[in-house]
């Protein structure tokens, strides 16, 4: 059993116009078991909690915690974060030209686990992961990403959470460019993976569709930098029906 949490998390970017404050105060704490679905406006800046939690250099944590299991992430390398069982399948995977898929999913869980997965298991559980996510074989030797479709990026994020095992996975509109066929089978995939393994997952999504299919233990609506509200499931039927009017406040008019 683990538990993540995040408290009063505040984070800037440094722009040419100077610092912008995204998260201003974030609260969340999920246990291993529970899937929580996040959902809010566009740019209210749930990506940049996942990057955040990741650890992007991109974006200062000016303020707040982030506790895995008590130990401070924050004071964390990127990779020591992901050793630690943290794991986020981005919104826009990053093209890696020149390295093949199968070398950056070898050194990725050589470098979680610790040490080189052995050849002969490694291939199979690669090749049972991919088949898993219908994945043709021969994409083990393309580009990590490159020239991939949407769909085809989001189905390797998933290969990479089954096979890295993370403690918490956040996944970052996984289901955005999914066609009907795949948005079924990642969910099984992902349904699959936290069947068969303590996770707690942390599901970024503008769509109650994947929902029907992965079945969020608390879904929470995040507007201007932090969650301002959760509940259950049935509130990601009221955030459909009526969108985010009520939770975000009113801008100030333009100065012209
Ligand atoms: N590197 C950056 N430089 C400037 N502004 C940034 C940067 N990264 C994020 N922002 C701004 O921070 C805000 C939050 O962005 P973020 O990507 O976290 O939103 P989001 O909630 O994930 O939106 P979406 O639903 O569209 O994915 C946006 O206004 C965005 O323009
Ligand atoms: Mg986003």
């Amino acid at each position: 059993m683990a538990t993540l949490e995040i408290k009063d998390l505040h984070a800037s970017v440094t722009t040419d116009e100077g610092t912008k404050e995204i998260l201003k105060g974030v609260n969340l704490t999920v246990r291993s078991g529970e899937v929580h679905a996040i959902m809010g406006p566009n740019g209210s800046g749930k990506s940049t909690l996942s990057y955040a939690i990741a650890g992007h250099p991109k974006y200062e944590v000016t303020s707040g915690e982030v506790l895995l299991d008590g130990e401070n992430v924050l004071e964390m390398s990127v990779d020591e974060r992901a050793r630690a069982g943290l794991f986020l399948a981005m919104q826009y995977p990053v093209e890696v030209p020149g390295v093949s898929m199968s070398n950056f999913l070898r050194t990725a869980a050589t470098a979680v686990r610790g040490e080189a997965p052995k050849l002969r298991h490694w291939v199979k559980e690669v090749r049972d992961e991919m088949a898993k996510l219908d994945i043709p074989a021969e994409f083990a030797e393309r580009s990590v990403n490159e020239g991939f479709s949407g769909g085809e990026k989001k189905r390797h994020e998933i290969l990479q959470l089954a096979l890295l095992k993370p403690k918490f996975a956040v996944l970052d509109e996984t289901d955005s460019g999914l066609d009907v066929d795949a948005l079924r089978v990642v969910s099984q995939a992902v349904n699959d993976f936290t069947a068969s393994n303590d996770v707690g997952v942390m599901l970024i999504t503008h769509y109650t569709r994947i929902l029907k299919h992965i079945q969020p233990d608390v879904v929470h609506v995040f507007a201007e930098g932090r969650v301002v509200e959760s509940g259950g499931k049935e509130l990601a039927d009221e955030l459909e029906e009526q969108g985010y009017v009520k939770y975000v406040g009113k801008a100030e008019p333009a100065a012209l």
